[in-house]
């Protein structure tokens, strides 16, 4: 696939897995001399594009982390229009993620999500849940260690009710009380705005993820610098511990 006249993607070695922190909506407006909330809806629009393209180029799973644990620290007014933004969003895309066959899961503890926004999640997941294409990843009050805390309290559950025989925990068994259950480990974790960090996501299925880093701010990430991440990743050896 040509996308500039710069670089090609081999549509060989696409990514199963990538997943987005999507970072900078409050910088990029702030920058410019507007309200962080414009910041938010102007990522919005980009969340659509790279929907859109990983979708193109066969990725099967995207994940997008679109609100952690730790942003109830922000004020009530900034976590109202994140949340906002989510029931606008699926309003606004269900019809088309059905169109293009996209199955959304919720990663995170939903449950705290305000009542309005829990209806609209819920209503995507619903409604999406046959699809057969594309696994779309919306991370909503996730928090990789609240994740894993809450796989060790299930499992723990299923020893208790005799379920599981100490013996047979492994990894791949350990894997499924995650809240990414069944689907394989990120291949390629991107974040933008600069900042070199995971902040509490994905901590265990990221072990041997690759991580990209670019400066743009997420309301600038479109569709060709996502191209221009999974070329990167694309010239890169994995070795998984071996030579
Ligand atoms: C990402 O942008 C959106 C969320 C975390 C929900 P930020 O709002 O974190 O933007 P910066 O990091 O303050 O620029
Ligand atoms: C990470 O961004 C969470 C999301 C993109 C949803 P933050 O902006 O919350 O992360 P920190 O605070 O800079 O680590
Ligand atoms: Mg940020």
């Amino acid at each position: 696939m040509n996308i500039d006249d710069d670089f090609k993607l081999d549509l060989s070695k696409i990514p199963s897995h990538v997943a987005i922190i999507m970072d900078g909506n409050g910088r990029w407006a702030t920058e410019k001399g507007l309200p962080r909330h414009l910041g938010h809806q102007e990522g919005m629009k980009r969340v659509i594009d790279v929907v859109e393209a990983a979708n193109d180029i066969g990725i099967t799973n995207l994940t997008l982390y679109a609100f952690s644990t730790e942003n109830w620290k922000r004020s009530k007014i900034e976590i109202d229009t994140l949340m906002n933004l989510l029931i606008i969003f699926i309003r606004k895309e269900l019809r088309r993620l059905m169109k293009n066959n996209i199955k959304i899961i919720a990663l995170g503890n939903i449950e705290q999500l305000p009542s309005n926004a829990l209806a609209e999640v819920k209503r995507a997941v619903d409604k999406t849940k046959d699809n057969s294409g594309m696994v779309l990843n919306i991370a909503l009050n996730y928090g990789s260690r609240t994740e894993i805390i809450d796989a060790i309290k299930k499992l723990v559950k299923d020893y208790d009710d005799g379920l599981i025989n100490i013996n047979n925990i492994n990894e791949d068994e350990f894997k499924r009380y995650l809240y990414t259950n069944g689907q394989p480990d990120p291949d390629l974790i991107i974040r933008t705005s600069g900042e070199q960090r995971l902040s509490n996501f994905l901590t265990f299925q990221s072990a041997y993820s690759e991580l990209y880093f670019t400066d743009q701010y997420w309301p600038d990430f479109n569709k060709r610098s996502f191209f221009i991440a999974i070329n990167d990743f694309q010239n890169r050896q994995r070795r998984f511990g071996g030579v």
